[in-house]
């Protein structure tokens, strides 16, 4: 048997290694092809294959001929995970395009290309769903040595405060028409790849993101029938729409593969848990777990160290954020209830994707980000309600961070409810009269302590380093804004208190709290923008939580 050696380390050499024998994930070993140095590049055009070269498809894949090695005959290296990254031609859908364009297929041009394989996701063989329930074999987030508890607050780099924006050019430009600056425009050739350890610990992240999105779109399609998602006011149309979203997702799974560098540096799909029970909750729920996916990128793309990597990762994250924004109308939700969508730190989102892990397969990659204290709102805006004032407590079923509104009896209920400003079916658009919260409404809180087990085996342990909570910290659109933490008290090794809803702006006619957004408890009202909101975590107590503002 032979197993591709690790492409990131091995690509560069790679380009004087021998022809290419590269392997599919059923474990054959392929004979070299002509077409595996094909390569396309960004404009769309395909340049002839080369024997030798090293070549990127702009996805990121990185396409050489594979080093081999003669390994064991008996099993693969422990922890090895291995993808088909063989492009083919399909000769079905060429001859399909020909007959409809009734022309030659030879005459389409691209017809015949050979196309990447999206990464499949049955490698695992994972199929069932539910809570583990078993001994994990490690424990913790990848770590090593730490050289501070804190970022320190630094004044501004003061070239950045030297440009004079006056409408004049003040440079030469490089060539006609582009203005001076700019990163990653001087031609260097882009490389498609993670370049440190912040990159490849997010990019992990969205990983694994991705990966439950997939598996949770189909499983929506699965679980319910098709009686019980036309009486949530979704047609067939809509029903395609979903599946049409899960295949988005291994498209998304594949490319944030290969910016991991390939097999060696990829994650494989893991077994997932899941809080509905009823269609209305299982869109409340998604519309909160791709909120979490979508802010979660938004809060680290312009930190990364690859321009490359983030140009094609805001690729993927502009269709995530249609996703999050059609899974709100299919819970009835106004679509989009805000000016700005906010990003939080990766801590902040592996915390809320944790609790739906349920295993992983041995080859996983661990992560090296933070698991805070569950924080839950006891009065949680129940988005199934025609009027959400009259939201009781503990109105969510399951568990976790992104836990859905429970369906209230049908009377209080706004599915199927026909009555405009009182309607929550799927719709475009849903306009409340009584709108989900308010400025000025009482939040209940229960947090717990650090120190459970969460996540993929149990294998991850909740953790803070922050005093004891004195604040909420909120977190929506632009800014962050604290409201005090009040009426706090433990019992059975649970915390509770309150704190108030605050009413603040971004800009005149943009109330900043509303849609689904992000809550969490502090022990300072430290001020933090966009940019610098991942400073936060060491004061972070609990949370996040994902709160249904609107
Ligand atoms: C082009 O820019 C990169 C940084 O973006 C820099 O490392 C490299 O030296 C530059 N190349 C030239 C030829 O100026
Ligand atoms: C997690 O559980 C799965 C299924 O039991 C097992 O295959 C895997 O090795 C476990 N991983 C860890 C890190 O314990
Ligand atoms: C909504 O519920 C609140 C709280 O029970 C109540 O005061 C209000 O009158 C209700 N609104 C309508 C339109 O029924
Ligand atoms: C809500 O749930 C909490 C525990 O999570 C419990 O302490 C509380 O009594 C419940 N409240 C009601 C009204 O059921
Ligand atoms: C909703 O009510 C309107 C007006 O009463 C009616 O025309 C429409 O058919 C109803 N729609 C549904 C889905 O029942
Ligand atoms: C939409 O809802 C708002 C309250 O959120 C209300 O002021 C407005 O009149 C409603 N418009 C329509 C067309 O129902
Ligand atoms: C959120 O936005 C909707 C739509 O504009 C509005 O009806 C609602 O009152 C807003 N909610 C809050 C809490 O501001
Ligand atoms: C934040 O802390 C400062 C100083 O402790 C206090 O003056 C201010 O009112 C606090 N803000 C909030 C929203 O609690
Ligand atoms: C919260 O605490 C304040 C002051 O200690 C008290 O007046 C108030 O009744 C408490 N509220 C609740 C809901 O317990
Ligand atoms: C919210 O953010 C905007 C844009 O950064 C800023 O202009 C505004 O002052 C902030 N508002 C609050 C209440 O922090
Ligand atoms: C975050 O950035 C803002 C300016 O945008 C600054 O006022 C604040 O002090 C920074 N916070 C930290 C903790 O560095």
């Amino acid at each position: 048997m032979f197993y591709k050696a690790s492409i990131v380390a091995g690509f560069i050499a790679a380009a004087h290694a021998a022809p290419a024998v590269s392997q599919i994930s059923d474990g054959q070993v392929q004979a070299p092809t002509a077409t595996a140095a094909v390569s396309q590049i960004s404009d769309g055009q395909v340049q002839a294959p080369t024997a030798t070269a090293v070549s990127q498809i702009s996805d990121g894949q990185i396409q050489a001929p594979a080093v081999t090695t003669a390994a064991s005959p008996s099993s693969p290296p422990f922890g090895y995970y291995s993808y088909n990254q063989q492009p083919s031609v399909d000769t079905a859908a060429a001859l399909s395009a020909a007959s409809y364009a009734g022309i030659p297929v030879s005459d389409i041009p691209g017809a015949l290309n050979p196309v990447a394989p999206v990464i499949s996701s049955q490698v695992t063989g994972v199929t069932s769903h539910g809570p583990y329930s078993g001994t994990p074999t490690t424990t913790g987030a990848v770590t090593t040595t730490a050289l501070a508890s804190e970022v320190p607050v630094l004044p501004p780099n003061p070239k950045e405060l030297g440009y004079n924006p006056d409408g004049l050019l003040h440079e030469p430009e490089p060539v006609p028409y582009q203005p001076a600056g700019g990163l990653g425009t001087n031609g260097t050739e882009p490389v498609y790849m993670v370049q440190s350890d912040f990159d490849y610990e997010s990019i992990l992240l969205g990983l694994y993101q991705e990966w439950i999105e997939l598996d949770l779109f189909h499983n929506i399609l699965a679980t319910f029938s098709e009686e019980e998602f036309t009486a949530a006011g979704l047609t067939a149309s809509d029903r395609f729409l979903i599946e049409f979203m899960a295949d988005q997702e291994s498209g998304h799974a594949t490319l944030l593969s290969n910016l991991l560098g390939g097999p060696g540096g990829a994650t494989p799909q893991c077994t997932y848990n899941y809080p509905f029970t009823t269609v209305h909750e299982a869109f409340d729920f998604t519309q909160k777990l791709t909120r979490f996916g979508e802010s979660g990128v938004w809060g680290f793309q312009a930190h990364l160290d690859s321009r490359e990597v983030a140009q094609l990762l805001d690729q993927s994250i502009a269709t995530e954020a249609r996703q999050q924004m059609i899974f709100r109308q299919f819970a009835g939700l106004f679509p989009m209830p805000v000016w700005f969508e906010t990003g939080i730190p990766q801590s902040w989102a592996w915390t809320l994707l944790a609790p739906y892990i349920s295993s992983c397969p041995s080859n996983s990659k661990r992560l090296a980000w933070q698991n805070f204290p569950g924080l839950n709102v006891l009065n949680q805006p129940n988005s199934a309600r025609w009027n959400a004032t009259q939201t009781g407590f503990n109105e969510t079923t399951g568990f976790g961070g992104a836990a859905p509104s429970t369906d209230p009896p049908a009377g209080e209920s706004c599915v199927g409810n026909n009555v405009t400003g009182f309607d929550c079916s799927a719709a475009i658009a849903q306009n409340r009269s009584i709108p989900l919260s308010y400025p000025g409404r009482t939040v209940y809180l229960e947090w717990e302590n650090p120190g459970k087990a969460v996540g993929p085996n149990n294998s991850y342990v909740t953790s803070t380093s922050a005093k004891a909570a004195e604040f909420v910290i909120w977190v929506s659109q632009l800014n962050v804004t604290y409201s005090p933490l009040t009426n706090i008290t433990s019992k059975d090794g649970m915390n509770y208190g309150m704190t108030i809803q605050p009413d603040v702006s971004t800009y005149e006619g943009d109330p900043a709290i509303n849609g689904t957004m992000f809550i969490a408890l502090t022990d300072a009202n430290i001020t933090y923008t966009a940019f610098n909101l991942s400073s936060v975590n060491p004061h972070v107590a609990a949370g996040p939580f994902l709160y249904q503002a609107g």
